[in-house]
């Protein structure tokens, strides 16, 4: 079934899946709710968004205490970069499934491949400049076990990362294949080369910020001066969407699928919530594809890039792309 990827041991992950970060909690719980009644079975979380117990309400309240509705369900969490240290994952994790109220989390990702220090009590540590307390001695394999080891609790189903490069990748491979990878993909940032080595690795691709996160765009063109175009209004998706008359999203997202990835688009508007899952009924053509391949811009496109934190170049595991 071609809406699904199958895990290892037989499990159905949804390829669409909801996108939980940056939103207030109350305004969380609202759309998580409006997302289940629009048909998502995926949600997308993690620690370092600090939303766990808002998501977790709205999930609980759908399950209802059925265990059979929990397991119409594929919750993701991941391990917030201020517990990247061995001794630290069953602590994190704990916290998170606590959090988020239930017995088990479907999947369980790295989220970075830098740490930052260990704070008790604050995630996102920062220096007296502003910038973020990095730990420069990650050892990415000591994560990988012990985060490997998470799964003979029998409390995660499955296990992977997220914002690896490659290289990476093929490293953490070589101790236990991940169950899937999530990075950031759109039209300006194809990652035409680590899809292919996923591909071979047999390793499912989640795409973060399917449409392109404008606002985090932005952020990031005052910081650097780089420009993002808004996708949805670019000309050449506007047309295709209009083709089949569908929106811009819509066109982003099936552009995403027929590259044969998953994405987790977040949306707070249930119309929009309920756009993008309804992705199914139409298809791009050949030259509609070639036409949004070719808006790639490759690393210049990239707009969650850790390698802008102050004090990253010093990481032994920079530059975080590819
Ligand atoms: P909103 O919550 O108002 O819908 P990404 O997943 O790439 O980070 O994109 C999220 C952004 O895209 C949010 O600002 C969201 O705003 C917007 N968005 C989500 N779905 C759609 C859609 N179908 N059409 C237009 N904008 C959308």
């Amino acid at each position: 079934n071609e809406k699904y990827f199958e895990l290892n041991g037989g499990d159905q992950m949804p390829r669409i899946g909801f996108g939980t970060w940056q939103a207030s909690d109350e305004v969380l719980e609202k759309s998580v709710s409006e997302a289940l009644a629009a048909g998502y079975r995926h949600f997308d979380t993690a620690r370092a968004y600090e939303n766990e117990a808002a998501l977790g309400r709205a999930l609980s309240r759908w399950i209802g205490g059925e265990p059979a509705k929990r397991k119409e369900l594929f919750v993701v969490t991941k391990l917030p970069p201020g517990g990247n240290r061995p001794d630290l994952v069953p602590e994190y994790f704990n916290n998170s499934i606590k959090d988020l109220g239930l017995d088990y989390v479907d999947l369980y990702l790295m989220h970075t491949p830098f740490a930052f220090v260990h704070v008790p009590g604050d995630l996102h540590p920062k220096n007296p400049d502003g910038s973020m307390k990095v730990d420069h001695s990650t050892d990415l394999i000591a994560v990988w076990k012990a985060i490997l080891k998470l799964k003979d609790s029998g409390r995660v189903r499955h296990v992977g990362v997220s914002n690896v490069n490659e290289e990476q990748l093929r490293r953490l491979c070589a101790v236990e294949k991940p169950a899937c990878l999530q990075i950031e993909v759109h039209a300006l940032c194809q990652q035409n080369s680590m899809i292919a080595t996923a591909n071979d690795l047999g390793i499912p691709i989640v795409a973060y910020s399917p449409l392109g996160s404008k606002a985090l765009a932005d952020a990031l063109s005052e910081k650097t001066g780089r420009e993002y175009p808004d996708l949805l209004k670019l000309p050449i998706v506007q047309r295709i969407a209009e083709t089949h008359s569908r929106t811009p999203a819509q066109v982003l997202l099936r552009y995403t699928l027929q590259r044969g990835l998953g994405a987790i688009p977040k949306s707070t508007n249930q119309t929009r919530i309920k756009q993008n899952i309804s992705l199914w009924d139409f298809e791009l053509t050949d030259r509609e594809m070639m036409d949004l391949a070719a808006l790639d811009r490759g690393e210049n496109g990239r707009i969650c890039d850790f390698s802008f934190f102050p004090g990253m170049e010093k990481h032994p595991e920079f530059p975080f792309k590819h």
